[in-house]
């Protein structure tokens, strides 16, 4: 059932009328709000439960965080849940219940409820509404928003460090992966003083959220560590260090953190493997920060990250492909396999599937036309299946859709996906029989690009995949001995149970 109502929680999070999923009622049954306040308040016992010795009363404070009412050096943890950019205006939103809580509330808590709407003026967001009428050179009111977004979380991070003791520990939440966004969290965080130690993958958002059906994104949050250091280590912290010595460190450091992770026994996705090395890899820039390139100019941490992306994937293609000659495939194919090989899902960010192509050569947009190899979804990457991508070689030339780029009838293809993607096609609409003459025909059982990418899709396409069907029927039978196949028993290995991601006890 749907419903359309102006919902805070729904997708584009305004007060537009949208047909949305209905949202449980808050007010009656389980998942209402004595169940979330009991949620709290165990949460609340069990963090309690960790601390030593006798525990006083808690405090609570509602104040902007970049300005806390606590002395230097006094608090021992800090866990933070920033804000990102525009993605939410919460004041703006809040005040559709802060005037109703005001009415209930504003004896019981005064404080909390002396002003008439919440407090806008101190909140770390990039709303373009309030640089409406300001004057800001050649800037956009948007560009002045994100400007006033990163300064506020730059002084957020300073009054944290502020109020840490030397040793302490902050922990950020964070749900985006796009690089950029790493870029300006963790410049900020460098530049407050921080170090930073890990990174962690933890599943914390609820799949079933209205506005997250469908979607690739933020289906699980990274929890970044930082410390403020022990000692003041501010004495070199300016001398610049060269891009080309870090980047070697950063590559080391990123390969040997992921070994370790998929040694580890924890079960991580591929994609969790990556993210968890950003920690140790941000470790190594934040020492050399500021890092330059040859031309004196600053390299910023999405370099480092965009490094140990690459990697990690080259590691876990060693650990995951038995896949020889793969390097030797088009960029297309090879971008594809590992697509598939790193989010093991046809949909996941554009960013993420942007920068693995950056990693091998490929610019996506550039392809996404001529190949169709993948389409955008809901702003997502959606990898094409070979249905997508190869005309119906059961019509007649003239009836079939141009768009559509691989034809089947051809002698010779462009990529070597095509050549597996068409022979699928042939196999699945006219059978083995047909599909070895047109193998043969083809020259297939001499063609090691051929092989190489039909053996590396057996091993990367989930099991329930028609292409992986598709892919076991091409590589048994009489057109295994057609294109003269001795692929190892491991390729078609099952596999295995749906990967979990890691929960915060694994930690
Ligand atoms: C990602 S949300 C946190 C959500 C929270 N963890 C929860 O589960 O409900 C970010 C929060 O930061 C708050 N915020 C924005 N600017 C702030 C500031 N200057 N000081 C303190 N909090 C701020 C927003 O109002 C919003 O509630």
């Amino acid at each position: 059932m749907t419903w359309a109502y102006p919902n805070p929680a729904s997708k584009g999070n305004n007060f537009a009328f949208n047909r949305v999923f209905v949202d449980n009622n808050m007010s009656i049954g389980e998942m209402g709000h004595e169940m979330h306040a009991e949620k709290v308040i165990e949460s609340y016992e069990e963090l309690v439960s960790y601390l030593h010795g006798e525990v006083g009363p808690a405090e609570l404070t509602n104040n902007d965080a970049a300005d806390l009412p606590y002395s230097d050096g006094t608090v021992q943890s800090i866990v933070i849940d920033p804000p990102y950019y525009s993605s939410v205006m919460y004041a703006e939103l809040s005040d559709f219940f802060y005037v109703w809580e005001r009415e209930y509330l504003k004896d019981v808590y005064p404080n909390f409820f002396s002003d008439k709407l919440t407090n806008k003026e101190d909140e770390a967001v990039a709303n373009s509404e309030r640089f409406d009428n300001v004057a800001g050179g050649d800037s956009s009111k948007k560009e002045l928003a994100n400007e006033h977004y990163e300064n506020k979380m730059a002084d957020i991070f300073s009054e944290l460090y502020r109020v840490l003791e030397p040793g302490g520990v902050m922990t950020v939440m964070f749900t985006h992966k796009e690089t950029d966004a790493w870029d300006t969290l963790t410049k900020s965080l460098i530049k407050s003083g921080f170090t930073i130690t890990s990174t962690h993958p933890i599943t914390s958002e609820m799949p079933i959220r209205a506005g997250m059906r469908q979607s690739a994104s933020a289906d699980s949050t990274l929890i970044l560590v930082g410390r403020k250091p022990i000692e003041d280590e501010s004495t070199d912290a300016d001398i610049p260090c060269l891009w080309n010595d870090v980047k070697t460190d950063t590559r080391t450091t990123a390969k040997e953190a992921a070994r370790n992770l998929l040694k580890s026994g924890l079960t991580l996705t591929k994609t969790d493997v990556i993210i968890s090395a950003f920690g140790p890899t941000l470790r190594v820039f934040a020492d050399a920060y500021p890092v330059v390139d040859d031309e004196d100019n600053e390299v910023p941490p999405r370099r480092a990250l965009e490094e140990a992306r690459e990697a990690v994937t080259q590691v876990l293609v060693d650990e995951y492909l038995e896949a020889e000659g793969i390097d030797e495939l088009d960029d297309v194919t090879e971008w594809y396999i590992l697509c598939w090989l790193v989010h093991e899902s046809e949909t996941f960010s554009y960013d993420e599937g942007h920068q693995l192509g950056l990693g091998i050569g490929v610019d996506i947009d550039d392809i996404k036309r001529s190949t169709k190899t993948w389409r955008k979804s809901r702003g997502d990457i959606s990898l094409r299946s070979h249905d997508d991508r190869v005309q119906n070689i059961n019509e007649k030339p003239e009836d079939r859709s141009s768009r559509i780029p691989v034809n089947p009838d051809d002698l010779s293809f462009s990529l070597a996906l095509d050549k597996v993607h068409a022979a699928m096609h042939v196999y699945d609409v006219q059978g083995e029989s047909a599909c070895c003459d047109w193998l043969r025909e083809r020259n297939f059982d001499t063609d090691s690009t051929f092989k190489a990418t039909l053996k590396a899709l057996l091993q990367v396409l989930p099991h329930d995949h028609d292409d992986w069907e598709l892919a076991r029927d091409l590589a048994a039978g009489r057109t295994r001995d057609v294109l003269d196949l001795d692929f190892s028993p491991n390729v078609f290995a099952d596999d295995g149970d749906e990967t979990t991601q890691t929960t915060l006890g694994d930690h």
